[in-house]
């Protein structure tokens, strides 16, 4: 049975009989209305198809709520779910991940049988450094196929992984190894971007030196280029794997489902950056069904996530959830343009892609070189194409639907956060779409949209976002940092999860997200926090002080601009704002240069001294700049 194909309002577009005749899942309410009916039921028969080494006494404890638990008393390894136990199918040779480099000059494949052999000796090197359960180590490295073993080794030893964008630069790194506390770092001696070289292991050195916690670094050669290694402390990753120790089987760490598997630092409103803790369990259950029910995910599909495994976006759908599914995963080096505007759709063509996962900006971006580029190629092995990572505007979501998906591929435009894990609001290939909304909440969820004060606002009008019922996925906590968890998502609606993003739901149930009401910037998806920028800007000797906006920007979604108070003895100058755009991308890194920075006599504050950012984003855009009245003198 088909969803129901009753009439909706405004631009719709339903699923044609040969989508629902392939899809896994054709009854989307019955689904529904069993996980609203049922919710640990729901849960407990997804956790049912993975294997765990004990079976679990509970699937939901609440009673120490907000801090959630699931699956209590159940033993489990997501290691042992992505690669193990798929050797003992025919998926055994199957190819779990095929790499391309982004000159196009290699290509690495991999099939579970050979992934678990690259899984067991990166394990076992990172064992013999001392690394054990609950140590942290920190990954930061390009898109090879090195950092999806090294993800995997931690997990199947217990360790936690803090996987740190490779477009980062030295503070964020640094910050980042500080607080984590790692022991180990993981890296390469440079990575590609269009075509240049990112010295990754130089940035690694640079932040090494003030983190002292870190007693190893195990480097992958990528690039070949001469890089100073510390010996010591410095290991060629292919050095290590010559030794005796690497070879054999790493034994999988049996993990309680609650056990830590990973923390992932993201912006929040004000402050440094918050380690968002996940664990073994629940995430693992939680990638995997929303990944199986959204994607439809079967053995003969080639998966293509564009995203880093840097963020959110990659641990959950390049690595984990499709490999816990046993799909086939496709990686690619490189980005969307590079040598030409034709190199994601050659890729596409070339290895016969059937579900193809980016984000609304690279289409964006796409889109301006024109139709030409992808009608070169063959694109009919896609069957569904997904979003992620910001509001993805109609105009683009026609263009990937008509031109890419030549109108027969369903797009699933996927809403869900660093903190959330898995996906939250999100069609399924049988619901009806309307271009720019993520349809209606995942099985078991409900999302409420609310006032200043907690209150349901009437369909149609824009409130807080806000999600009422626990999911396996959610985060646990922020890492070392309990109260701040509770505060920043639990207080201002107690009982329910603040989301940060402002919304609004249609007659039809269908939710339309509006952007982050806090101090997160969405540049081109990559999430930023206003707060980093600005104390990367006060590192210069001329800034006095500074204030970082999101303005909305055709192609990246929003782009940074900076507003600088300069020190006495400073003059404003055209060469002054584009140092202070280098300084930025020099310390945080390339994604978070501004656009622009201009240079203000005072910046608007209130009479506590808080920047009144709204101010500044109103006066930007020539909008009104509404309530003025706690604006100091
Ligand atoms: C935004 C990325 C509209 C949103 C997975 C959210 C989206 C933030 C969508 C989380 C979408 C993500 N439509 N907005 N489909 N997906 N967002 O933690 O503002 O990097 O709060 O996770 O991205 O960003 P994060």
């Amino acid at each position: 049975m088909p969803a129901k194909q009753t009439q909706l309002e405004g631009e719709v577009y339903y699923p044609s009989q040969e989508v629902i005749q392939q899809a896994v899942l054709k009854d989307w309410d019955e689904l529904a209305q069993f996980a609203e009916r049922d919710l640990e039921g729901f849960w407990e028969r997804e956790a049912e198809q993975l294997v765990w080494f004990k079976r679990w006494d509970k699937v939901l404890d609440a009673s120490q709520a907000p801090f959630y638990k699931w699956f209590v008393g159940g033993k489990v390894n997501i290691a042992y779910n992505a690669v193990d136990r798929h050797l003992l199918t025919f998926r055994k040779n199957k190819l779990a991940l095929i790499w391309e480099a982004e000159d196009g000059k290699s290509e690495r494949t991999f099939s579970y049988y050979a992934l678990n052999r690259e899984v067991n000796r990166m394990a076992n090197i990172i064992k013999s450094m001392g690394v054990g359960k609950g140590d942290r180590v920190t990954i930061y490295m390009g898109r090879i196929p090195e950092i999806v073993f090294a993800m995997l080794a931690c997990a199947k030893i217990g360790a936690i992984h803090s996987v740190v964008f490779g477009g980062f630069s030295v503070d964020a790194l640094q910050g980042r190894i500080a607080d984590s506390e790692s022991k180990l770092v993981i890296t390469c001696d440079g990575a590609y971007q269009n075509g240049k070289l990112v010295e990754l292991k130089r940035i690694v050195d640079e932040a090494l030196k003030h983190c002292p916690t870190v007693e190893n670094v195990i480097v992958v050669r990528r690039t070949g280029h001469e890089v100073p290694m510390e010996s010591m402390r410095d290991h060629w990753y292919h050095d290590m794997c010559a030794l005796p120790i690497a070879n054999g089987k790493c034994p999988t760490e049996e993990m309680d489902a609650e056990d830590p598997l990973f923390i992932l630092y993201t912006s929040g409103s004000t402050g440094k950056p918050k380690a968002i803790l996940h664990t073994h369990g629940g995430y693992m259950v939680g990638t995997y069904a929303t990944l199986k029910y959204v994607f439809d995910i079967n053995d003969e599909d080639r998966f293509w996530c564009t995203a880093d495994p840097g963020w959110i976006t990659g641990h959950s759908y390049l690595v984990y959830g499709p490999l816990v599914n046993g799909a086939t995963v496709f990686m690619f080096e490189g980005g969307p343009a590079y040598p030409y505007p034709n190199r994601w759709w050659q890729l596409i063509e070339r290895f016969g892609i059937t579900i193809f996962y980016t984000a609304p900006t690279a289409i964006r971006g796409l889109m301006r070189f024109g139709e030409a580029w992808p009608n070169k190629h063959d694109l009919s092995s896609l069957r569904l194409l997904g979003t992620v990572g910001e509001p993805i505007n109609p105009e683009a979501w026609k263009w990937f639907y008509r031109v890419i998906g030549k109108e027969r591929c369903p797009i699933m435009d996927t809403w869900w956060q660093t903190e959330t894990g898995a996906f939250m609001i999100t069609p399924t290939p049988v619901v009806p779409l309307k271009p720019g909304s993520g349809t209606r909440p995942f099985f078991g969820q409900v999302a409420e949209i609310v006032d200043e004060h907690g209150n349901p606002v009437p369909d149609g009008s824009e409130g807080y976002l806000v999600l009422t019922r626990p999911w396996p996925s959610m985060l646990r906590t922020i890492y070392k940092d309990p109260e701040r968890y509770i505060s920043q998502y639990w207080s201002k609606y107690p009982g329910k999860y603040m989301t940060g993003d402002s919304a609004r739901r249609d007659k039809d149930g269908y939710f339309w997200i509006i952007g982050r009401v806090d101090d997160v910037i969405k540049v081109s998806g990559h999430r930023l926090g206003t707060a980093e920028i600005e104390s990367a800007l006060i590192t210069h000797p001329a800034v006095a002080e500074s204030a970082a906006i999101g303005l909305p920007h055709e192609i990246k979604g929003q782009a940074i601009h900076c507003f600088v108070q300069l020190k006495p003895g400073f003059a404003p100058s055209e060469e002054l704002s584009e140092e202070l755009r280098q300084h930025v991308a020099r310390h945080l890194g390339p994604i978070a240069r501004p656009e622009e920075v201009r240079f203000i006599d005072k910046l608007p504050k209130t009479r506590s001294g808080k920047i009144m950012r709204r101010v500044l984003k109103a006066r930007a855009q020539g909008l009104p700049e509404g309530d003025l009245s706690t604006l100091e003198e």
